[in-house]
């Protein structure tokens, strides 16, 4: 698959995709963001792919946020529709039905950093850095910012990094939870690649079941949530795969898994 401003790389049960500006640290495009909802949608539908991997091409940058040229084009009769165009891939990210990893392999800044909180998981290399520094260029975080970073690391820290634009460290990142882990450079891709294999070892209509409790954990009550994940439970209990794992645990062997 080309796209003009991504690299779309499919693996043995996953693909990885690359933000690819790299003389532009991948700043987020409206090319970039049409690439990456075509590539979204290519990962959704194609059964072949249970997992994806986001990363930045370069050693500098995940992405340095929404590009700047064009941010700086938009008035108040445009800007809302900028930012729904970029909450609109970012959801489809979240929602896409199987799990995205982002590999955060360096700046992470407004729309990188949402990009990032977008995925289900984040890996950093220590050379990553994380930020919402929009009030520098007088707007707020429009990709969904202000809900995902409060979200996931509370309202006192999300206020603190967006009201003030500061930077912060790979390390703080994984202390506030806006990170999973971070690993060196040289060994990012690595950890993140076998991380995603062994999620698609498993049974993945249970993984896909399961994902999709998490997220819509978000945005359901707590008893909806118990019932969404007891409906999704009863499906999973009429799967092949289900028959397949608790019968092969049973018998003492490796569960032959066929998402079915
Ligand atoms: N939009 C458009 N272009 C961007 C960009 C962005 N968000 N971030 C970086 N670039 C471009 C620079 O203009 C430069 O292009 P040029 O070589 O044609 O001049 C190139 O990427 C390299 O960036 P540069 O600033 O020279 O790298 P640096 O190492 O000195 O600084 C950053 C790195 C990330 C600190 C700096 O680029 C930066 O602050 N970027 C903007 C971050 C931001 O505010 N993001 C939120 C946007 S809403």
């Amino acid at each position: 698959m080309i796209f003009e401003t991504l690299l779309f790389e499919k693996k043995s049960g996953y693909v990885l995709i690359i933000l690819n500006r790299p003389d532009k640290l991948n700043a987020l495009n409206g090319q970039l963001f049409n690439d990456l909802a075509d590539a979204v949608k290519i990962a959704a539908q194609d059964s072949d792919i249970r997992a994806v991997i986001i990363t930045g091409s370069g050693s500098k940058a995940f992405a340095a946020g929404a590009d700047i040229m064009e941010l700086h084009e938009q008035d108040n009769t445009t800007g809302a529709e900028f930012s729904r165009v970029g909450q609109r891939v970012f959801d489809a990210i979240e929602h896409l039905g199987k799990p995205v990893v982002a590999a955060v392999n360096g700046f992470a800044l407004g729309g990188g950093c949402e990009l990032a909180m977008a995925c289900h998981i984040r890996f950093a290399s220590t050379n990553a850095r994380f930020g919402q520094p929009e009030v520098n260029l007088g707007i707020l975080p429009g990709y969904g910012g202000t809900q995902r970073l409060t979200r996931l690391v509370g309202t006192a820290k999300s206020t603190e990094l967006i009201l003030s634009g500061m930077i912060i460290t790979a390390d703080e990142a994984v202390k506030i939870g806006l990170v999973n882990s971070v690993h060196e450079s040289s060994e990012l891709m690595d950890f993140t690649e076998k991380f995603v294999q062994t999620i698609v070892s498993k049974a993945p209509l249970a993984v896909y079941a399961a994902l999709e409790s998490i997220v819509n954990s978000n945005e359901l009550s707590a008893n909806e949530g118990m019932h969404f994940e007891a409906k999704k439970f009863g499906e999973i209990c009429g799967t092949v795969d289900f028959k397949e794992g608790t019968k092969a645990f049973l018998e003492k062997r490796s569960a032959t898994f066929l998402g079915k």
